[in-house]
């Protein structure tokens, strides 16, 4: 699979939140990841279903919506009806990923899972023949602007080789800490997708940072 980056909209200005799915949407970045929080997963509340239609409005870009919430179950339909294409819950918030996906599936989006950089990959052996995405997080999840914990090269690199030991084509992403400074090594370990929130709109000239990422 080609290298992808998905920028966060995280870190956007929300008062202009159009002009900065504009720029995004008229960059290389393939993808626009969308983290919604909901202050009991993590300890931190984003933004919801208004949000994700309004970005949905401004772009026929690849929405990629990243969910930090408990019961997924209850929303992940929802989600991907609200205009998401692809749907990725954690697998420490639900006893039931198995009935996530196919909700998921069944309302017509990809389906995704991620795991906590405490969770092992190990953890991912029976669900990865079910899902089409595996989001690696490179840092607790709840906030942007936080420094790639290491320990997440091994962490790509073990589910890289157990999904080819399974036979499988797991799309995997990795997410928190990422900028044109660390993505070779992280693309090198196995990743095909990059998100990056900080290193984008925090740079003066984001479009070219995420060509930096991409030629990493
Ligand atoms: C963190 C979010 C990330 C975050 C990444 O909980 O899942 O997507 O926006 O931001 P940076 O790239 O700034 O670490
Ligand atoms: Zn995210």
């Amino acid at each position: 699979m080609n290298r992808i980056v998905a920028p966060s909209m995280l870190s956007a200005d929300f008062g202009h939140l159009e002009r900065d799915t504009r720029m995004v949407d008229a960059s290389a970045a393939e993808w626009v990841h969308i983290d919604v929080m909901d202050g009991v997963f993590v300890p931190n509340i984003s933004f919801g279903f208004p949000v994700l239609k309004a970005i949905r409005k401004v772009t026929p870009k690849f929405l990629d919506v990243h969910l930090m919430i408990v019961e997924p179950e209850k929303y992940v339909a929802r989600f991907a009806e609200a205009g998401a294409d692809l749907v990725t819950f954690h697998l420490e918030a639900t006893d039931d990923p198995a009935g996530c996906v196919a909700m998921i599936r069944q309302a017509g989006a990809k389906a995704g899972i991620s795991i906590k950089p405490a969770t092992p990959v190990e953890a991912l052996r029976g669900v990865l023949p079910l899902v089409d995405l595996v989001l690696v997080m490179s840092v607790e999840p709840g906030f942007g602007g936080q420094s790639f914990i290491p320990g997440s090269l091994g962490k790509i690199r073990e589910l890289r080789a157990m999904a080819r030991e399974m036979g499988l084509e797991t799309i995997i992403e990795v997410d928190g800490g990422l900028s044109s400074h660390n993505a070779g090594e992280v693309y090198g370990a196995g990743a095909d997708v990059l998100v990056a929130g900080n290193a984008v709109f925090g740079a003066a000239d984001p479009q070219s940072e995420i060509v930096k990422i991409l030629s990493a």
